[in-house]
């Protein structure tokens, strides 16, 4: 199959390009690297796959790398993902996630793409919510910007799917962890973790750390990710793994897996975020239906992994 994936240089795209390379996609990268890095993707160029360097807020670019690709199956992850920018500057957020899907969407039609798969977000579109886990049926009430754009993307992928008979979907991810992700992000709390746990830095914690998260490891959404091109199924489907973990649980497990001392990576406690919500975690029956795929990697394990994957520091 011939693949094109943006913001394929990314913590979650690089990933998903190692898979498809190993079950003999051919794969083009549209990535702005604004974010991504060339070297998330060096084992993936040698193997074949091609880096177009382009901003999906220009449609012209991403028309010309999507007509050459002329992929069947395009994966729509370039985002700007950073919910505490979408919160101060809503409109640069909505550029890149609204207008820019809007331009990846129809850069795929005219280029004559099969299929379509989005990469959309569990917790910033349901925000708190009564019923937890959380299924795709339960009512959208996003508390920034980011979960408010992603949603509208999803909008446009319905239009898609009835104006124009392209076949698309939306996958609500959980919050994604495991190797590649920035340590110095604000996406990913294990990420950070890790980091400060390979240098002997304290965790800190927001509030009394008994919030929860659905934290998916990357393996198996890109698993899902594969999956869900090769499926027809469309609308949202959740892909998380069922199971709540607090902030104190995930040092535990850190601390486990790092074969930590008494008395060392003590959380460092801080007053609550505003805005933040203190449960989340989506309910993955439909895609275990829909995708015949199953979450695989627990925390303790997927949270092991990763700690292995951080590279230690330089002197
Ligand atoms: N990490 C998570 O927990 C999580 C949760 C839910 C959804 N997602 C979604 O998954 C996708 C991938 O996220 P990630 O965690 O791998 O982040 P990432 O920052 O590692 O990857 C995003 C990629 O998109 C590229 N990009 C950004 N703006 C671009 C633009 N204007 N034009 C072209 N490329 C651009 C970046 O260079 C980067 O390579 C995003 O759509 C994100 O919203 C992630």
């Amino acid at each position: 199959m011939r693949a094109l994936v943006t913001g394929g240089a990314g913590f979650i795209g690089s990933n998903l390009v190692d898979l498809l390379l190993d079950r003999g996609d051919e794969v083009v990268v549209l990535d702005d690297l604004s974010s991504g890095k060339e070297a998330n993707l060096a084992g993936a160029l040698e193997r074949g796959a091609v880096l177009h360097r382009a901003d999906i807020r220009d449609a012209d670019a991403v028309n010309a790398v999507v007509a050459e690709a002329e992929p069947e199956v395009v994966f729509h992850l370039a985002a700007q993902i950073d919910v505490r920018v979408s919160v101060d500057r809503p409109a640069y957020d909505a550029r890149t996630n609204v207008e820019g899907s809007v331009n990846v969407l129809e850069a795929a039609r005219v280029a004559g793409a099969r299929r379509f798969v989005f990469s959309s977000t569990g917790g910033a579109i349901y925000g708190e919510t009564e019923e937890v886990p959380t299924p795709e049926t339960h009512v959208a009430q996003p508390m920034a910007g980011y979960g408010t754009s992603k949603l509208c993307a999803e909008q446009y992928l319905g239009l898609y799917e009835r104006l124009h008979g392209l076949s698309t979907v939306a996958l609500r991810f959980g919050n994604v962890y495991g190797p590649r992700q920035d340590p110095h992000g604000e996406a990913g709390v294990i990420a950070i973790f890790c980091g400060k746990l390979a240098t002997g830095g304290r965790p800190k914690v927001f509030g009394d750390g008994t919030q929860t998260r659905d934290y998916i490891y990357v393996g198996d959404l890109v698993e899902a990710i594969a999956a869900a091109g090769d499926a027809d199924a469309t609308g949202a489907i959740n892909i998380g793994t069922e199971q709540e973990t607090t902030i104190l649980e995930l040092i535990d497990a850190l601390r486990a897996a790092g074969d930590v001392k008494e008395g060392e990576f003590e959380p460092e406690f801080a007053e609550a975020r505003l805005g933040e919500i203190q449960r989340s975690c989506l309910k993955v029956s439909h895609a275990r239906e829909v995708l015949g795929w199953e979450p695989k990697v627990d925390v303790r394990e997927g949270v092991a992994r990763t700690l292995a994957s951080v590279p230690a520091p330089s002197a």
